[in-house]
């Protein structure tokens, strides 16, 4: 995986086991995981098989979410980019699906923007993605605005039925696709 992205104050780099205790501080918060099923990480363990599955997919897929870094202090802000989805996830298999989480104490900085829409255009150019789908939950107001001003459109709500914790909430799942 030979992704290194620089932008005006983030670094974007490969995932590796020497990230697991910022994947566990990000994913172990309740707030981070309000709008991903409401069950943050309780064990090491979790992020540590987290990493895990995105080695396994950058070694299957070349391709996998990729670390976030603040320039200068070098820490770990959490991730972005793309997932390949094998699906079948509302009706699409085999495509990138793109995204990001964040710790929460470098949420509101325009980190999330800054570092999707650098990865984003990595993908796009660089390696040649056309089929690029987002999706978030319904009431997370946060994610869709970010998507939508990256250039994703807006095509339906649907049930997550494939992943009953992302569903704990009841909410449906909004589902977008890049159109800029
Ligand atoms: C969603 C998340 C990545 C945002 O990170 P962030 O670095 O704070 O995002 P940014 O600062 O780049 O941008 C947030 C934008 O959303 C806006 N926003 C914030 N809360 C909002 C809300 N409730 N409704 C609508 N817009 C909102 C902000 O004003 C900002 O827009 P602007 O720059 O045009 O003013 C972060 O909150 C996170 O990691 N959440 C937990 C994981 C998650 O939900 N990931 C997405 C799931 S698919």
């Amino acid at each position: 995986m030979e992704i290194f992205i620089e932008t005006e104050r983030l670094i974007i780099r490969p995932l590796s086991m020497a990230d697991e205790q910022g994947m566990f501080e990000m994913d172990s918060d309740p707030e981070v995981h309000k709008f991903l099923g409401k069950k943050p990480y309780t064990s090491i363990e979790q992020s540590r098989e987290n990493i895990a599955y995105v080695l396994s997919q950058y070694r299957d897929y070349s391709i996998g979410r990729w670390a976030v870094l603040e320039k200068g202090t070098n820490d770990f802000v959490g991730w972005t980019g793309y997932k390949f989805m094998e699906g079948p996830v509302n009706a699409h298999t085999n495509y990138y699906d793109f995204g990001y989480r964040l710790m929460r104490k470098f949420w509101g900085k325009g980190y999330a923007t800054e570092s999707g829409r650098a990865s984003l255009q990595y993908g796009i150019e660089k390696l040649g993605y056309k089929d690029i789908y987002g999706m978030t939950d319904i009431n997370n107001g946060a994610s869709r605005h970010i998507l939508e001003k990256l250039g994703f459109r807006f095509i339906e709500n649907f049930a997550y039925d494939a992943r009953p914790d992302w569903r704990a909430t009841g909410e449906l799942t909004t589902w977008y696709k890049w159109m800029p």
